[in-house]
């Protein structure tokens, strides 16, 4: 505790929201947004800004539709875990999958890996005027009714969906506003002062209303075991925030309370 309280006075360093996420991985259906308002969040975050579906139209050197149509949608899926399993390993990244990513397990264990899974949501006909708009460019919706298929997909997949670690709205919002919402939910939204202490180094973040956000943060890092440090004056005040929060990250912490003053 000690060291913590030396360190502090040093000038603040704001690095925005760098050094401190490893990578946003955006889930959801078709025309939810994951590639526009990825697009928008790496933007204002400075990340890298990946796109699993123009990866593997590059690896393939054909668009997805010829890529079904020409090899089929088993072949699709091999190059799309190929893909993932690449692009996991990336740091500092805002990485939109395609909406059938998370059909396979070993995908969202990669995905997940040091990364927070944002599920961005939309109703389904919203889901096909966005489709229709872009051109007819999902061979899977290439069929007779396409919102029966949408909605057949949807509730096939909604389990796999909601093991996303967050969710988000695209209904009504522009990227620009479901990206800055991601940054808010995420309590991305901080200053990180990194302090420097070789191998024991880590960071400080400091920020308006992050607190509700300690689990989701916590779980980034999937972290095997977590302390929760404080004192017997402030715990009182923001307990029931933090235990909330810890519990929505499916955080298991020990609280360690120490005497005020200390
Ligand atoms: C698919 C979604 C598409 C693309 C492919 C298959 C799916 O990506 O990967 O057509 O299975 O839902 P978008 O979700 O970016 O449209």
């Amino acid at each position: 505790m000690r060291g913590v309280v030396h360190l502090l006075p040093l000038t603040p360093r704001t690095l925005s929201f760098k050094g401190d996420i490893m990578k946003i991985v955006l889930t959801g259906f078709m025309g939810t947004g994951k590639t526009s308002v990825g697009r928008a969040l790496s933007e204002k975050l400075g990340y890298a800004f990946i796109d699993t579906d123009v990866l593997i139209e590059e690896r393939e050197g054909m668009p997805i539709t010829m890529i079904f149509k020409e090899k089929g949608e088993d072949h699709f899926r091999q190059v799309e875990q190929a893909i993932v399993a690449e692009v996991s390993e990336m740091k500092n990244a805002v990485i939109a999958t395609g909406g059938g990513v998370i059909k396979n397990r070993q995908n969202v264990k990669n995905l997940g890996n040091r990364g927070i899974l944002v599920w961005l949501k939309a109703d389904p006909e919203i889901i096909l005027k966005r489709v229709m708009s872009e051109g007819g460019t999902r061979p899977l919706l290439d069929v007779e009714e396409p919102l029966k298929e949408i909605n057949k997909l949807l509730d096939e997949r909604l389990p796999m969906y909601k093991q996303s670690d967050t969710s988000i709205d695209t209904n009504y919002m522009t990227p620009d506003e479901a990206a800055q919402a991601i940054i808010e939910k995420l309590g991305l939204n901080t200053e990180v002062v990194p302090v420097d202490l070789g191998d024991r180094s880590y960071n400080i973040l400091i920020g308006r209303n992050i607190l509700h956000r300690i689990g989701l943060r916590i779980r980034e890092f999937r972290p095997s075991k977590v302390a929760i440090i404080s004192n017997t004056t402030i715990f009182p005040i923001y307990r029931d925030t933090v235990l909330k929060s810890l519990r929505e990250g499916n955080i298991n912490a020990e609280i360690i309370l120490i005497p005020h003053g200390e």
